[in-house]
């Protein structure tokens, strides 16, 4: 049976992961984030200690799955979960770094269109609607003003110790953009058949309501 499946693409920080939950909780369809896979596999190099050089080498060694509990994904490294771990500043460059090395790409490219074969998904990443579910059933190319992402991140992290200052989630974030954007392997970039969505001036909930609109436009 053919599977229903939904690209969506952005910048760092631009509600993805918030708005995919959202919509494919509403849909019945499993939310499969791409980023947390690149992030798991930059935590294995960072703890093994590989440099970028060896990557290819012992890129084979590196286990990444994702399991579905109650529709979250969690994510593993061999039988650990490392769903939290992964989230910190350090890991976050780590795999913006390591996202534009063609092997890390290339291991992970089966995984995510095996999961789409067998999965009614929405999948979210930066090459999703371009490299890796070119024939995707909907794209939509999520965006919002880099200072608008800071603004969002920043009050996420205020409540937290160690809040890094306003201006270095900006160019953090600015940082990633760019990375993304200007690697040779898989940039991220709007695919030509994908929607636009700009959420600078949008809630979540109408971020949310927007998509699903236009993913039941098309299916
Ligand atoms: O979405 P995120 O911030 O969790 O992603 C972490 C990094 O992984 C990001 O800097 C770019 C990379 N990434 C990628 O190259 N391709 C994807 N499909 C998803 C993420």
């Amino acid at each position: 049976m053919k599977t229903v499946n939904i690209a969506i693409d952005g910048p760092a920080g631009a509600g993805k992961s918030t708005i995919a939950k959202m919509v494919s909780a509403e849909m019945g369809y499993i939310y499969v984030d791409t980023g947390a896979m690149y992030r798991a596999v930059a935590l294995y190099l960072t703890e093994n200690n590989i440099p970028d050089e060896d990557i290819e080498k012992y890129i084979g060694d590196v286990d990444v799955s994702l399991k579905f509990i109650d529709g979250v994904q969690r994510v593993y490294l061999g039988d650990r979960d490392v769903s939290e771990l992964i989230r910190t500043p350090e890991i976050s460059m780590a795999a913006s770094r390591t996202s534009a090395i063609p092997a890390v790409r290339a291991r992970l490219f089966d995984l995510q269109q095996k999961l789409a074969r067998e999965n009614n998904i929405i999948m979210d990443g930066r090459d999703i609607g371009t490299v890796v579910l070119p024939n995707a059933d909907v794209k939509i190319f999520l965006t919002a003003s880099a200072e608008e992402r800071a603004n969002r991140r920043y009050k996420e992290l205020s409540e937290k110790p160690d809040c890094p200052p306003y201006e270095e989630i900006l160019k953090d974030i600015i940082q990633r953009d760019y990375n993304d954007m200007n690697r040779e392997t898989a940039p991220l970039k709007q695919a030509e058949d994908a929607v636009l969505v700009d959420t600078t001036e949008l809630t979540l909930e109408q971020s949310a309501a927007r998509i699903t609109e236009i993913i039941k436009e098309r299916i």
